[in-house]
């Protein structure tokens, strides 16, 4: 797999101006661990003054509209986030999917919409704790990556995939190493089927409860490439630990 660790905090509805001093001292400490990626996606209304006030680390939108422009009051555009200082954007979080009713076909939109712009992806799935108990993980987030992949040239290249068990999200649970390790696999030899050759190189992050005693281990189960980080990317001290963690693997 291509690419340093990348470990990406999703800052979700949290954060005003006072976050700033956060991402000032994650920006310094990133500068500390050049072997690891390091980006926050904070609220679309910080996403200007946290440009401002990085240097070193990438910024992401959480979502963004499958349109430039036009009547979708309270909607944000990739080319918006991207106006704004953007470098990717986060799609199809399963916070998005339930809570906003989100389809594959939506996502997938979506993801196209930010590649267009100019913008990375992060394509969150997972499944939830009812589709594990009855055996349909590996189902369930394949029917997904078929549903929500962009498919546009160039995409494997601009796109990451956050495998994230909704079950393990805010929960403090996370799956087993093993389980981390089959689906990862799984979710590997899907992005192979859907893009060839180009599917070898896309980043598979995990999230799901990451924090710092549990990073080192879920960092390094094969193919998890980086992780995304909810709660635990909301103070720069916890956050960077999981960022010295990923790097402490990378140095070996
Ligand atoms: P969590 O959230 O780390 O708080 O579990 C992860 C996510 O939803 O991206």
């Amino acid at each position: 797999m291509a690419g340093l660790p990348y470990i990406v905090g999703n800052w979700k509805m949290n954060g005003t101006r006072a976050m700033l001093n956060e991402v000032r001292a994650i920006d310094r400490a990133a500068a500390r661990f050049p072997k690891v990626q390091v980006a926050v996606a904070p609220p679309a209304t910080l996403i200007y003054r946290t440009r401002d006030a990085a240097d070193i680390i990438g910024i992401g939108g959480q979502d963004c509209h499958i349109q430039e422009s036009g009547a979708f009051t309270g909607d944000i555009s990739a080319v918006m986030l991207k106006d704004a200082g953007a470098d990717f954007t986060i799609v199809g979080h399963s916070e998005r999917r339930t809570l906003h009713g989100e389809t594959d076909a939506d996502v997938k939109a979506k993801a196209e919409a930010a590649l267009a712009a100019g913008l990375g992806v992060i394509l969150c799935v997972g499944e939830t704790e009812s589709e594990r108990d009855a055996g349909r993980a590996e189902a369930v987030v394949g029917a997904q990556l078929e549903g929500s992949c962009p498919q546009v040239d160039g995409a494997p290249e601009k796109l990451s995939v956050a495998y994230e068990p909704v079950w393990a999200i805010g929960t403090g649970r996370v799956p087993s190493v093993e389980d981390v390790a089959a689906m990862h696999k799984s979710i590997r030899d899907k992005l192979v089927a859907i893009y060839g050759e180009g599917g070898a190189d896309v980043r598979i992050l995990y999230g799901g409860s990451v924090k710092a005693d549990n990073a080192s281990e879920l960092l390094s189960v094969p193919e998890v490439g980086g992780a995304l980080v909810g709660g635990a990317s909301l103070t720069a001290e916890s956050f960077l630990a999981i960022v010295g963690a990923a790097a402490s693997l990378a140095e070996d």
